[in-house]
């Protein structure tokens, strides 16, 4: 079978709710992936930061074949033998009272949400259903009814109305709007991606986040991080807010929680606003199944035991460097963090635009994936090594040289 027979199956059964590029991943291995046809290339997206350890980490797969023999699924009817003993692992990881475990990252969106509400009318004294949260702009945190009633794209909310009231958002790295805005006493928190990565890896200013904080704690509002994207080490620490020294009142994380074998989120936070959900008001039948908990758990002890961290600050360094030293006339800025950067383009004379640059890199053995028109995220596994950044540096010169 060939890569066009499973690309026409995809496209005559399944809803066309993406557009892939034309690749048939069949196997992975580290940062690399090779397509049905045997042909290998650099993953330089790692499924949306999902894949930080690297495709098919054997200790991850390893954590997963242990618990999967053993215990998979129990709901949260009953106790199991694993749940207990990872959320003292995160919180004593992360820094938090309590954790509260779900599936998806954008689970984890809501369950801040709710959480932040909860604490609105039972803690700070907001009367009943006048609750505000605020929010970015650029934001994207998922695709739920919620997720996208806080979303100024209109690929995102288009047609799917009507949304959720009492969302309000404000400019990205605007603390002027921000306080405006959070001065209204009805306002119970703040979720904010401290760089926003779908907007197309948008890093704030350096003073952003702890103006974020100061301003959280003048109006008593909650700061929600959505690291979802961010944590987990990508950004060359543990979570981005590490780099503002700031922690926020609520830690989302998701993505590489799961070392791109499973999906688990999860909310962190202190007592004052995680006690305030009582059994029955808030759960998920696979949130905290031990298979979960067991992969999850083996996922960060892989990024701090292998260095993951300290390499995605350096390599990443390495790389924008590198980057901005081709001085390609297309390439009109280079921007982000540990291994969470992105170019954007300048629009190619000939009418080309970033998407056929994503097609030559792929053509070259480089796979990456543009967000918006213009802008070209780079985020490859953290154990990419320096010689492995300067064969991905060729290809992309190379793959600009040729569409130019
Ligand atoms: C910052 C951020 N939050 C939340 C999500 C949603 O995660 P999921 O797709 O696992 O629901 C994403 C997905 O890209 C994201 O980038």
């Amino acid at each position: 079978m060939n890569s066009q027979y499973f690309i026409d199956l995809e496209d005559q059964f399944g809803a066309h709710n993406y557009h892939p590029l034309p690749v048939v991943i069949d196997r992975g291995e580290g940062i690399f992936v090779w397509d049905v046809e045997g042909k290998k290339y650099f993953d330089f997206l790692s499924a949306y930061s999902a894949v930080n350890q690297g495709h098919c980490h054997p200790r991850i797969i390893g954590a997963l074949h242990h618990q999967s023999k053993k215990l998979t699924l129990t709901s949260r009817a009953f106790y199991n033998s694993v749940l207990g003993e990872y959320e003292k692992f995160m919180t004593t990881t992360f820094g938090y009272d309590r954790v509260l475990p779900m599936n998806t990252g954008v689970e984890g969106g809501e369950t801040a949400v709710k959480l932040a509400r909860k604490w609105g009318y039972e803690v700070k004294g907001i009367p009943q259903n006048q609750a505000v949260v605020v929010f970015a702009k650029g934001n994207f945190w998922g695709r739920t009814i919620a997720a996208v009633s806080s979303s100024d794209d209109p690929d995102s909310f288009g047609n799917f109305g009507p949304f959720v009231p009492n969302f309000e958002s404000v400019d990205y790295d605007d603390l002027n709007q921000l306080e405006a805005s959070l001065s209204n006493p009805n306002v119970c928190a703040f979720m904010v991606e401290p760089i926003q990565g779908e907007a197309g890896v948008v890093v704030p200013n350096d003073d952003y986040l702890q103006g974020v904080r100061n301003i959280c704690n003048k109006y008593n509002v909650l700061f929600i991080a959505d690291e979802v994207q961010t944590g987990v080490g990508r950004t060359g620490k543990m979570t981005c807010c590490e780099h503002s020294n700031v922690k926020p009142d609520l830690l989302i994380l998701g993505k590489a929680l799961g070392g791109g074998v499973f999906p688990v989120s999860c909310v962190l936070g202190k007592d004052e606003v995680m006690l305030t959900l009582k059994p029955g008001q808030h759960g998920s039948t696979f949130g905290g199944n031990p298979l979960a908990c067991a992969v999850a758990m083996e996922s960060v002890k892989v990024i701090i035991e292998e260095n993951m961290i300290q390499n995605a600050e350096q390599m990443g360094c390495i790389f924008r460097e590198k980057l901005k030293n081709l001085k390609l006339p297309n390439i009109e800025l280079v921007r982000g963090k540990g291994l969470l950067n992105a170019i954007k383009i300048k629009p190619f004379d000939n009418g080309k635009k970033a998407y056929d640059v994503c097609l030559q890199m792929k053509f070259n053995g480089l796979l990456a994936k543009q967000t918006h028109e213009h802008i070209i995220r780079f985020a490859p596994p953290l154990t990419i090594n320096e010689s492995q950044i300067n064969q991905a540096i060729e290809i992309i010169e190379k793959s600009i040289k040729e569409i130019a």
